[in-house]
């Protein structure tokens, strides 16, 4: 029987690259990501590795002609059993005071093109009654901090999404299954290009390796659940922290986010717009 076919945004590295290694074994893959030389590396890899077959497709996926044209391939996979959502990026930096065109650039790769290639994954599998979607979204979905406006808020977007998708095909009724994966703090590359010390932000227990993370998720997709935090104790602060009144919440990450000064005042230069 052919393989079925599993579409990964942001493979070329930290979670999307342990998802496509987990998935390979099984499925075929569609591995997608700007730097298509690594994403070409590792369907080398993958294939020799697992006798997958993978695709792979080198996009900016918040430019909407090539997310366009990521759509259209996802819409016309007929093995097609799973999307994940996870090509994203963080800024460091008050809203206000760091470049415009960064944050407009992060609510297109995280809201417009999980809108656009969503839409064109469920126009393929709701028809066909199987697969699912993953949504990569963060713990930050639940936590405000400042110098991380547009994420949160972004990722809260996601959230909400997943769980409005998830609503809609349950009223279906349908099999196709929807995830909002929440993930604390992971060991990527995300924190290399934000220059941001992992040791100041954390202590090592609430760091997790991206391959835990992935095995939360499809454990979690196994069984069907929306919302999947990985490691308990993120499940215990996102559990406490959404429980609160917003002020007292607020009163929380308004501490936090002064501790939090690596990401309040931009490191490098192109991280703030010039004064001038
Ligand atoms: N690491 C964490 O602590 C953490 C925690 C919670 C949630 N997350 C989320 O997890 C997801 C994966 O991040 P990661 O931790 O694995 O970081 P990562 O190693 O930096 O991977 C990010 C991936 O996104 C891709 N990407 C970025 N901008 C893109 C664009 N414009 N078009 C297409 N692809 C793009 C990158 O590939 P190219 O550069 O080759 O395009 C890369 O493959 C993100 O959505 C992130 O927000 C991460």
């Amino acid at each position: 029987m052919a393989r079925t076919v599993v579409a990964i945004t942001g493979a070329s590295s930290g979670i999307g690259a342990a998802f496509a290694h987990k998935l390979a074994a099984e499925h075929d893959l569609l591995l997608i990501a700007r730097r298509k030389d690594r994403l070409d590396s590792l369907a080398a890899d993958l294939s020799q590795k697992f006798g997958a077959n993978v695709q792979t497709i080198g996009a900016d996926l918040s430019r909407d002609d090539e997310t366009a044209a990521v759509a259209e391939h996802i819409a016309g996979e007929s093995r097609l059993v799973l999307l994940v959502n996870n090509a994203g990026f963080g800024a460091k930096g008050r809203f206000w005071q760091a470049p415009l065109e960064r944050q407009e650039e992060m609510h297109r790769l995280h809201v417009m093109a999980t809108v656009r290639l969503t839409h064109a994954a469920l126009r393929n599998l709701v028809p066909q009654d199987r697969g699912g979607i993953i949504n990569v979204a963060s713990v930050s979905a639940f936590v405000r901090n400042a110098g991380s406006v547009s994420y949160a808020a972004t990722k809260s977007w996601m959230t909400a999404f997943t769980e409005g998708l998830y609503l809609e095909l349950r009223g279906l009724p349908s099999n196709v299954t929807v995830q909002a994966l929440c993930p604390g703090f992971t060991y990527s590359e995300f924190h290399d290009n934000l220059h941001v010390g992992r040791e100041r932000l954390a202590g090592s227990k609430f760091w997790m390796s991206a391959e835990d993370v992935v095995n939360a998720s499809i454990e979690g997709l196994r069984r069907r659940k929306l919302i999947v935090i990985p490691g308990w104790r993120y499940r215990v602060l996102v559990g406490l922290l959404t429980k609160l009144p917003t002020g007292a919440r607020l009163a929380i990450e308004s501490l936090t986010s002064s501790r939090r000064q690596e990401y309040v005042t931009a490191g490098s230069s192109h991280d703030i717009e010039s004064d001038h």
